[in-house]
C-alpha cells in the first residue's frame, strides 16, 4: 500500500486564503498581540512566523518582546493591559516562560474571549463539556487535516498518544466531539504498541523522535504526527518513524509540512472568530 501524504502546507494555505478573504470583507482589522518573554531561539522563530502570517491575512498584529528577567507581576500587568485594549481581539503568550513565571497564572489571566490559544481553564472546560469556545490551535489543525484527508470519523477507533494540555487532552475532546471512540495513551500505559495498533486514527504528540515504529501501526490507519523534534544535527523529526509507518499505513502527515503549518493557520482562524464574537 502507498500511503496518502496529507499535505499540511497546502491545507493551511487554503485556510489562510479563506481567512484573508473574510478579513478583507470585515471593515476592521482583527488585532493580535503575541507576547514573548526571553530569548528562547525556537520561540523566536515561532513568534516571527505567527506575526508574519497574521499580517499576511490583513490582521493588525504586533509582537511584544519582554526580557528574560521579566517578573510574573510585570507580565500579568501586560496581559491586563491587552485585556483592556479594545483594538486587541487575540492574545497569545508564547510558552515556555522563564522559571520565575508560573505559566498557569498567566494563562488564567488572559481574558477568555481573547484566549486565541484556547488554554484558559474556562475554554478547556467548555471544550470538555461540548460548549462552543476557543479551541487550542494544534488539535484544531489536526481535525482540519483529518477532514481534508477524507477520514471517516464517526465510530472510528482513535488513539491519542500524549496527554498534554496543549495537544493530547484537547485532541481527545475534539475527536470525541466528532464521534470517534477515543483512547488516550501515555508514558504509563502498559503496552503502548498494542494500544496504538488498535487505532484507525493515530495522533502522536509525545515529543520523542521516531517513537512510533512501523509495527505500532495498523494496516491502512491514518497517522497524524504532531511531533517537532530538533535533532543534534539540526534536522527536524516527528514522533513517527516515517518511512517504516508510511510503508503500510493509509495516510500520514510529513514533518515538516504536516501539522506545523496548520497550527498557525488555526491561530489566525481563532483570532478572526474572537474578533467576530467580540465585535458582533
Ligand atoms: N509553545 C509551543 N506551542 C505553543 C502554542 O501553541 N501556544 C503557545 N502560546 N506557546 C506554544
Amino acid at each position: 500500500m502507498t500511503a496518502q501524504i496529507i499535505d499540511g502546507k497546502a491545507v493551511a494555505a487554503t485556510l489562510r486564503q479563506h481567512i484573508a478573504a473574510r478579513t478583507a470583507a470585515l471593515g476592521f482589522r482583527p488585532g493580535l498581540r503575541v507576547v514573548r518573554v526571553g530569548e528562547d531561539p525556537a520561540s523566536g522563530v515561532y513568534v516571527r512566523n505567527k506575526d508574519r502570517a497574521a499580517k499576511e491575512v490583513g490582521f493588525d498584529s504586533a509582537t511584544i518582546a519582554l526580557p528574560a528577567s521579566t517578573t510574573e507581576d510585570a507580565l500579568l500587568a501586560e496581559v491586563a493591559r491587552l485585556n483592556a485594549d479594545p483594538a486587541v481581539d487575540g492574545i497569545l503568550v508564547q510558552l515556555p516562560l522563564p522559571p520565575q513565571i508560573r505559566a498557569d497564572r498567566v494563562i488564567a489571566a488572559v481574558a477568555p474571549e481573547k484566549d486565541v490559544d484556547g488554554f484558559h481553564p474556562l475554554n478547556a472546560g467548555r471544550l470538555a463539556s461540548g460548549q462552543p469556545g476557543l479551541v487550542p490551535c494544534t488539535p484544531k489543525g489536526v481535525m482540519h487535516l483529518l477532514r481534508a484527508a477524507g477520514a471517516a470519523l464517526p465510530g472510528a477507533r482513535a488513539v491519542v498518544l500524549g496527554r498534554s494540555n496543549i495537544v493530547g487532552r484537547p485532541m481527545a475532546q475534539l475527536l470525541l466531539a466528532a464521534d470517534c471512540t477515543v483512547t488516550v495513551v501515555h508514558s504509563r500505559t502498559r503496552d503502548l504498541p498494542a494500544e496504538c495498533r488498535r487505532a484507525e486514527i493515530l495522533v502522536a504528540a509525545v515529543g520523542r523522535a521516531e517513537m512510533v515504529r512501523g509495527d505500532w501501526v495498523a494496516e491502512g490507519a491514518t497517522v497524524i504526527d504532531v511531533g517537532i523534534n530538533r535533532l543534534a544535527d539540526g534536522r527536524l523529526m516527528g514522533d513517527v518513524a516515517y518511512a517504516e509507518v508510511a510503508a503500510h499505513c493509509g495516510a500520514i502527515t510529513p514533518v515538516p509540512g504536516g501539522v506545523g503549518p496548520m497550527t498557525i493557520a488555526c491561530l489566525l482562524e481563532n483570532t478572526l472568530d474572537a474578533a467576530l464574537a467580540r465585535r458582533g
